[in-house]
């Protein structure tokens, strides 16, 4: 294969975080981007030297040949996910796509079935699998029985105009903590069971841009697994405070792990204590990984391909049905 051309499916935060990995690598070769807000695909044409340029995904799609590109970057807001993953799968395109990949679990699982039947190699971007203080962590669970589990997503409101609300972010817990929710899948395997509750009236009223705040300040869910751990997580979005507690805990028999996001791994017994320190950017590791899959066409090291993901997808969605309903979700 010669260089892997790629197309950019919004111009946004995190497309522009791959584009830093994708600018490293001397065999990928970004030829195609869109976006409805010219500032951003211009932006993104100066930085990458793509050509063909689109105003939307559906320009994109109509205008590039099945043969033009082997994979698209699908890096959009929650809501906007209509046919921009379909599409790819007729061109029968590799994609990537951003979590949460969308907020109906039902199109999530007919694309995984679809991605399935084409034989596609996917990605989402769960870039914390790729961590290295994640797999000590990884290979020191299977040595003790887990019980408790504790942890928190917490800090402020990030200031892009469909996080403030709930219909188009799907709220903080989908859209920010999947991440733990993933971690914890990662870690403890399949759920059977969530509960969730969620508050408001902490965050004072506010608009931006003439969208009003209307998404939850905190909540808490209670997610059982079927090996007898049972896990707290805690989400927030009103204590912009410089809270540093985020990540996980988890309480083994004899042994305690704390895994701080994104920083550290600390391993704590009666005979030791011993800490790793993150020391990779996850995220160039992640798109690294995905491209290998493309050139040698074997997805086997790629940690959240697409049906995967669906999983950790439903259980955030399933939270938000138990804040709705007051009632637990089992899985079955
Ligand atoms: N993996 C991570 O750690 C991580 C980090 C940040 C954001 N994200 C996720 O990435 C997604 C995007 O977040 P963001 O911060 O980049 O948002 P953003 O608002 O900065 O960018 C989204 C871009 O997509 C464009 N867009 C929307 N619909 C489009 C369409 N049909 N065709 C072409 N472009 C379209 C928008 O105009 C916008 O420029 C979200 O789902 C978010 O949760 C993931």
């Amino acid at each position: 294969m010669n260089k892997i051309r790629l197309g950019l499916i919004g111009c946004g935060g995190i497309a522009n975080y791959h584009v830093d990995h994708l600018l490293q690598m001397e065999d990928v070769e970004i030829v195609a981007a869109a976006d409805p807000v010219m500032t951003r695909l211009d932006a993104m044409a100066l930085r990458t030297g793509a050509k063909r340029l689109y105003k939307s995904h559906t320009e994109l799609y109509d205008a590039e040949a099945a043969t033009a590109l082997d994979a698209v970057y699908i890096c959009i807001e929650p809501t906007a996910h209509t046919d921009t993953e379909y599409r790819a799968i007729e061109k029968g395109w590799h994609f990537l796509v951003e979590k949460p990949m969308t907020l109906d679990i039902s199109m999530a699982e007919d694309i995984a079935a679809r991605v399935k039947a084409r034989k596609l190699l996917t990605h989402v971007g769960f870039q914390d699998r790729y961590l290295d203080i994640i797999e000590p962590i990884r290979a020191e669970l299977p040595k003790h029985r887990t019980g408790i589990v504790y942890g928190s997503w917490v800090g402020g409101i990030p200031m892009v105009w469909w996080w403030l609300k709930k219909s188009t972010c799907g709220a903080q817990l989908v859209e920010q903590n999947i991440h733990l929710v993933d971690m914890l899948r990662y870690f403890f395997g399949e759920p059977q069971s969530v509960y969730a509750t969620c508050s408001r009236g902490i965050v004072e009223p506010f608009e931006k841009d003439g969208i009003a705040y209307d998404t939850d300040d905190h909540s808490t869910c209670v997610i059982t697994f079927k090996n007898s751990v049972t896990a707290t997580l805690f989400t927030g979005c009103y204590a912009d405070n410089g809270f540093e507690h985020n990540g996980l805990t988890i309480i083994a028999k004899d042994m305690t792990i704390e895994y701080k996001l994104r920083k550290s791994s600390t391993f704590i017994s009666k005979a030791e204590t011993r800490e790793y320190r993150t020391s990779v950017d996850q995220g160039l590791t992640l798109d690294r990984t995905f491209m290998n899959a493309i050139k040698s066409g074997d997805g086997s090291l790629i940690r959240s391909p697409y049906a995967d993901a669906v999983e950790s997808l439903r259980l955030a969605l399933a939270a938000n049905e138990s804040m709705e309903s007051g009632l637990v979700v089992r899985f079955k």
